[in-house]
């Protein structure tokens, strides 16, 4: 094994948006929201919480809790679609914010999957040059990517970013292994667009601006299906039963999708670490927030096994293992 997690952060913006916010600007109900999508509130980023700024601020808890500084990082990346900027990357933002001069740094966008696969990247970068530290964000301000007058969708998602400062080391703990997909020819089910083309022959059909679109009934059939699959094959390939799981940590989109995959998989729901209620879906922050909050309430014990899974725009999804 080799690539292990030294120290965990992540920063939620201040403003609360409940569904009784929501009910005043759409035609919904706190009870409606809460028993499809399991979500009470969520975090709305205001001035100077740029996606940046929280990924700065996740990342600079995540080096305290590693007692790591700024310049001993090789290696930054950022998972998220909703960067202020297309570029410079967050990742470059972040980089200098933090003072890590020592650091490359780049983006991934693989929607709510982001940073599965971020995570898959930092463990094989680390394997291959083992005497780096690298810092993984997921960060995302989807407020600024939602059409606040669409009501299957804005209830939906919320602000956030969660960080992971990892290294390489000889001994049986970090990323046991990941099982990763993608399925591009299923992405008019959930996408968004880019700004509108200055090349009028580039410029997309109906393009509605850079909001999320979805259709919901289909994400939610397709997720449950694919991040089960991608579970069973990789504990298959590993020998390990999911009763050796001593924690899963889902991507929190929606707790019915999350009660389904628990059900199929008959994992016991007490190992399942959930807090979709407060912050809904955060996207590719999702997982390091998660991360975050479990590793700080104590439920992540050395030696754990760790079970992580996600689903996203792309379609993309995949599971990871990690003991701890
Ligand atoms: N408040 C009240 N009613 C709403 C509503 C809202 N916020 N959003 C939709 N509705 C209405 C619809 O208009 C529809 O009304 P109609 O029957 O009069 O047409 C009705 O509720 C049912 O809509 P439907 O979309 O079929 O609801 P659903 O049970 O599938 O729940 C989701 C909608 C979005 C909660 C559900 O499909 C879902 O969770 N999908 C997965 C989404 C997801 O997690 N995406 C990210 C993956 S990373």
């Amino acid at each position: 094994m080799g690539a292990v997690v030294l120290g965990t952060g992540s920063c939620l913006p201040g403003k609360v948006l409940t569904n009784h916010d929501l009910e005043k600007i759409i035609d919904t109900s706190d009870e409606w929201i809460r028993s499809r999508t399991g979500i009470s509130t969520r975090r709305i980023s205001g001035k100077g919480e740029e996606t940046y700024k929280l990924a700065e601020t996740a990342a600079r808890r995540a080096l305290v809790a590693s007692q790591v500084s700024a310049d001993e990082i090789d290696l930054i990346i950022v998972a998220t679609m909703s960067s202020h900027m297309i570029m410079p990357s967050c990742a470059c933002f972040v980089q200098n914010e933090l003072g890590a001069a020592n650091a490359f740094a780049y983006d991934i966008n693989a929607a709510c999957s982001g940073f599965l696969f971020a995570l898959d990247s930092g463990e094989k970068y680390l394997c291959a040059e083992r005497d780096k530290k690298i810092l993984l964000i997921g960060a995302e301000t989807l407020s600024s990517r939602t059409d606040w007058k669409d009501r299957n969708t804005c209830i939906l998602f919320g602000d956030g970013a969660g960080a992971v400062v990892m290294e390489y080391r000889d001994d049986n703990c970090g990323v046991v292994a990941s099982n990763l997909f993608s399925d591009g020819s299923l992405w008019k089910l959930l996408y968004m667009h880019n700004a509108p083309s200055y090349n009028p022959d580039l410029e997309q059909p109906d393009n509605p601006g850079a909001h999320i679109l979805m259709e919901g009934r289909e994400v939610f059939k397709y997720a449950v299906k694919a991040m089960e699959g991608a579970i069973r094959e990789l504990l298959d390939r590993q020998n390990i039963e999911l009763s050796a799981i001593d924690l899963m940590i889902p991507h929190q989109a929606n707790i019915r999708i999350l009660n389904k995959l628990v059900s199929r998989l008959g994992i016991d729901q007490e190992k399942v670490f959930i807090n979709v209620q407060k912050y809904g879906n955060t996207s590719a922050a999702s997982i390091p927030i998660a991360l975050d909050e479990a590793n700080r309430e104590g439920r992540l014990k050395r030696d754990n096994l760790l079970l992580i899974c996600s689903f996203g725009g792309g379609f993309t999804w995949g599971a990871s293992l990690l003991r701890w």
